[in-house]
C-alpha cells in the first residue's frame, strides 16, 4: 500500500476542514468534516448533520460515504481525513466513531482497499489504516 504524497494529504485535510464549515451541529456544537480520497484523485466530502431527536444525528464520515455511493462510487477508497471540534476549534484528533468505521469498511472492502485514516490534531496527528481501527471487520465478503 503506497504512502500518500504530501500535496495530496494537504488537499485532503483542507477539503475536510472546508466541509466542517458546512456542518449542522446546533445541539453538540461539535462540527466535523470528512473527506474521502479515491483512486482517480476525486475527493468526496461530508459534514455531520444533527437532529432534534439526538440519536438520529449523522456523522460526517457516514454522510460522505452516502454522497460517494450516490455518485456511483463502489470502491477505490484510498484515504480518509476527519477534522472537527467544539465551536469550530480543532483540538485532539477526531477519529471515526464505531458506526463510521463500519460504514467506511463497506466502501473499502467493495474495492479491496485499506484506506489510510488521517485525523490531524493540534498537539499530535493520528494516522492509521482502517483495518487497524476496525480489525476482523464484518463486511460484504461475509455475505457472498
Ligand atoms: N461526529 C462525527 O461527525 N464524526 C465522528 O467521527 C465523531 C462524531 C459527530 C456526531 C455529532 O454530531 C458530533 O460529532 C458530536 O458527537
Amino acid at each position: 500500500m503506497s504512502e500518500l504524497a504530501e500535496p495530496q494529504r494537504a488537499a485532503l485535510i483542507a477539503a475536510a476542514r472546508n466541509a466542517a464549515l458546512t456542518a449542522y451541529a446546533p445541539y453538540s456544537g461539535f462540527k466535523v468534516g470528512a473527506a474521502l480520497l479515491f483512486e482517480d484523485d476525486a475527493i468526496v466530502t461530508g459534514a455531520n448533520m444533527e437532529n432534534a431527536s439526538y440519536g438520529l444525528s449523522l456523522c460526517a464520515e457516514t454522510v460522505a460515504c452516502a454522497i460517494a455511493s450516490q455518485a456511483g462510487r463502489r470502491g477505490g477508497l484510498i484515504a480518509v481525513a476527519v477534522v472537527g471540534g467544539l465551536a469550530g476549534m480543532e483540538g485532539p484528533p477526531v477519529t471515526p466513531c464505531g458506526r463510521c468505521r463500519q460504514v467506511l469498511t463497506e466502501l473499502a472492502q467493495l474495492g479491496d482497499t485499506d484506506p489510510l485514516v488521517i485525523s490531524p490534531g493540534v498537539v499530535e496527528n493520528f494516522e492509521m489504516r482502517l483495518s487497524a481501527l476496525l480489525p476482523h471487520a464484518f463486511g460484504p465478503s461475509n455475505l457472498g
